[in-house]
């Protein structure tokens, strides 16, 4: 294992009706104005943000709106929240949504706590020293940046999405309600659950020698991730379904499914940059690009993948053949995603990569050609090409 910190400050309400706290929460922080941020339009028709208003208004704690967050949020709106937040003065951020609008809320908060342009946090520039406090409610069980330290946004021009990582950045608390997921599309639950999943599989594929009881934990959490999934594609109204996917999000990627390994990676690295330049679903594009990925790396280690197989998908040891267990463990799990009509190839998520945008890709993926990606196995420019080939 390698020496690690867990860090998770964030309070956690959990269960049915638990959004009419959000007054009492806010009022608790004594902040004098806040802002409630949120997506397009789901929040709005369900009747959630007219309840969320009334907690607030009951404690009568002032407040002001800013909606239309899209999904691979843009800079260009948190620009607009920025500007707004210090004409308002605004010391509070309430993200009412998922990982796209509380991304949106925690790269406000990097703005109004700091001096010059926030990008460069995320061009790595510079690094944060604060940010204002920003508190969630979940509506899609999915990215996990409820508990996260992560925020990820999309530049307009170009397309160009990358990450800002940082503890200033953890919500003061979250709000999860998993009745409020039951409004979702079908294909949105699906891309959550990939996106759950492949945040304990990032970190379960490291190249240090892997922790048991960590181990346990996270193939614990892939395994239910995994039976859920598949009981809401048939039954999206499941209560207890509903509620396991919703706090896996939070677990799988506050950091507990990954102590003492720093992980891989690659997936999410190669994956932003089709979400940033063809604006797909994270998870969506997370499970195109697995099974190639996966593919391309399993020698490096056959025998963790062969446990990913066995203590995961179920898959029989063959204890002969190390390799066919692993790649019948890839194959298990491509069998998964399109078990809960998710894709296996860039192609089902209607993009055709040229040879060009293949490069292109793998030009940003590799901050021009300047980094290498993944801790289980060391990409380069060169090996990001081929996977999105095999992708394709
Ligand atoms: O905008 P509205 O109308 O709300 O519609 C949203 C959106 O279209 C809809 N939706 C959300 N809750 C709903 C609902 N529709 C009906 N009923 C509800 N209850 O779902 C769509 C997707 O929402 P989004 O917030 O984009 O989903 P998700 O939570 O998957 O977030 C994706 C973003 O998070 C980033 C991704 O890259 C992507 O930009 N990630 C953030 C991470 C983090 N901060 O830790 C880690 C992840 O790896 C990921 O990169
Ligand atoms: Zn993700």
């Amino acid at each position: 294992m390698v020496n690690f910190q867990y860090y998770t400050p964030t309070k956690v309400i959990f269960g049915k009706n638990s959004e009419e706290q959000v007054g009492g929460l806010i009022k608790e922080g004594n902040y004098k104005k806040i802002l409630i941020h949120y997506g397009g339009q789901s929040a709005k028709k369900s009747g959630l943000l007219d309840r969320i208003i009334a907690s607030i208004k009951e404690e009568g704690i002032s407040y002001v709106e800013l909606g239309g967050v899209v999904p691979n949020p843009r800079l260009s709106k948190v620009y607009e929240g920025i500007e707004l937040c210090k004409k308002e003065g605004v010391d509070f951020i309430l993200a009412v949504g998922g990982g796209s609008v509380i991304d949106s809320a925690k790269a406000i908060g990097y703005g109004l706590a700091g001096n010059g342009d926030v990008w460069d946090y995320f061009e790595k520039k510079k690094e944060p020293k604060g940010c204002t406090p920003v508190g969630a409610i979940l509506t899609i069980a999915a990215a996990g940046s409820e508990m996260s330290n992560s925020c990820v946004i999309t530049k307009d021009e170009g397309g160009i999405k990358r990450g800002c990582k940082s503890d200033y950045s953890r919500c003061k608390f979250a709000i999860m309600n998993p009745d409020l997921t039951k409004t979702l599309p079908k294909y949105q639950t699906s891309s959550g659950c990939v996106d759950i999943l492949m945040h304990t599989i990032e970190r379960y594929f490291a190249a240090d020698k892997e922790m048991e009881l960590t181990d346990g934990i996270a193939e614990g959490l892939m395994r239910t991730v995994i039976h859920h999934a598949k009981i809401l594609v048939d039954d999206p109204f499941n209560d207890d379904s509903r509620a396991e996917i919703m706090w896996a999000s939070s677990l799988s990627h506050n950091g507990i499914t990954g102590c003492g390994t720093l992980g891989d990676w690659a997936c999410h690295q190669i994956e932003h940059e089709l979400s940033g330049m063809f604006d797909v679903a994270h998870g969506a594009g997370l499970a195109a690009i697995y099974g190639s990925w996966a593919r391309y790396v399993y020698k490096t280690d056959p025998s963790r993948f062969a446990k990913f197989a066995v203590q995961v998908m179920g898959v029989t040891q063959n204890f002969r053949d190390v390799e066919k267990t692993a790649l019948d463990g890839i194959k298990a799990l491509e069998e998964f995603f399109t078990s809960i009509e998710m894709p296996t190839s860039i192609g089902e998520l209607g993009i055709t990569l040229t040879e060009d945008l293949r490069k292109e890709l793998a030009y940003k993926c590799t901050f021009q050609d300047t980094r290498t990606i993944g801790g289980f196995k060391v990409l380069d420019k060169k090996d990001i090409e081929t996977i999105y080939r095999m992708a394709q």
